[in-house]
């Protein structure tokens, strides 16, 4: 490939990605933030713990420690107490003993830079570089497992070859790095995950040469272990999404299936429609049609 294909395939992914962020992006509360602290606190929650999981513990963890300030005051048993579901309560205690150093060591103000960063109690690399992206506007990569997953499978031989950091930089738009790193987080989380990939959605099936390559999958075993959550987890995960979003605002159905079970696809519209048609009953959400869409909203 010449130098200036392989410029022009790297435009194309980014503009193919970019705009499937665009509309697909999951009302995620932490992506509606810049908040250093809650950004860090979402961070640290979702190194261990799934996206579905840390969105309806995060607001309430917020709530109740509101800043670093708070969480440096408090007594552990209570971080501990308020982390309960998460699981690795070890992150409680370092976010805690973060926020102390914040207050003693830092003036109240979480340092801005890598390197600094990186020196907080379990603040690694990639924790470090999201958090002076999404927080501090730093136009840096951000490697997580997802993005690196994406990444490897669109470059398969750069990805082998290379510091998958140095790719990752290599791919950053100009100016956009915040948007670049969700938009490849949320490719990673919902669409290219890591053993049923959704490569039929994916915006960038034409641009990658993994392409259903990796269909190739166990599926009986994934599905029945797909239908091990019960359906009362997911109207709690639907009735929480739906809180997050403003008032009088609504959610693209497909969009709301997406937030509460990453891996869901058009083949469990049947499964949708009567989990909507549950709450419907209930009188717990409002629906409406336009554009032959479905949009869901809490009752008015
Ligand atoms: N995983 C880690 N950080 C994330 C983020 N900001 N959004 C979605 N998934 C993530």
């Amino acid at each position: 490939m010449s130098p200036s294909s392989i410029r022009n395939r790297k435009l194309i992914i980014q503009k193919h990605l970019l705009m499937w962020y665009k509309k697909n992006a999951r009302p995620l509360p932490w992506r509606k933030t810049k908040n250093p602290y809650r950004i860090l606190l979402s961070e640290i929650m979702l190194q261990q713990t799934q996206v579905s999981r840390v969105m309806l513990k995060y607001p309430e963890f917020v709530r109740q420690f509101p800043n670093f300030a708070c969480l440096a005051q408090a007594r552990t048993a209570d971080v501990i107490r308020a982390w309960s579901g998460m699981g690795y309560n070890n992150r409680a205690l370092r976010l805690q003993q973060i926020s102390r150093c914040v207050i003693n060591d830092y003036g109240g103000r979480l340092p801005q830079d890598v390197e600094t960063l990186q020196q907080l109690p379990g603040i690694g690399r990639y924790t470090a570089n999201a958090v002076a992206c999404f927080a501090f506007g730093l136009q840096t990569a951000a490697v997580d497992i997802n993005e690196e997953r994406v990444l490897s499978r669109l470059f398969p031989q750069r990805a082998q070859a290379s510091d998958i950091w140095k790719l990752a930089e290599q791919m950053l738009p100009k100016g956009k790095a915040y948007d670049w790193n969700q938009a490849l987080m949320e490719l990673g989380g919902i669409i290219c995950t890591a053993t049923n990939p959704q490569c039929f959605e994916c915006p960038l099936k034409q641009d990658c040469p993994s392409a259903f390559s990796t269909l190739k999958k166990k599926k009986p075993l994934k599905r029945k272990s797909q239908t091990t959550i019960p359906n009362r987890i997911y109207r709690g995960r639907i009735i929480a999404t739906l809180r997050m979003i403003a008032r009088h605002r609504s959610i693209e159905a497909n969009l709301l299936a997406k937030t509460v079970k990453p891996d869901y696809s058009f083949r469990q519209k049947e499964w949708l429609d009567k989990l909507l048609d549950g709450l419907l009953r209930d009188g717990l959400i409002q629906i409406r049609s336009y554009n032959k869409k479905i949009y869901l909203s809490l009752p008015r």
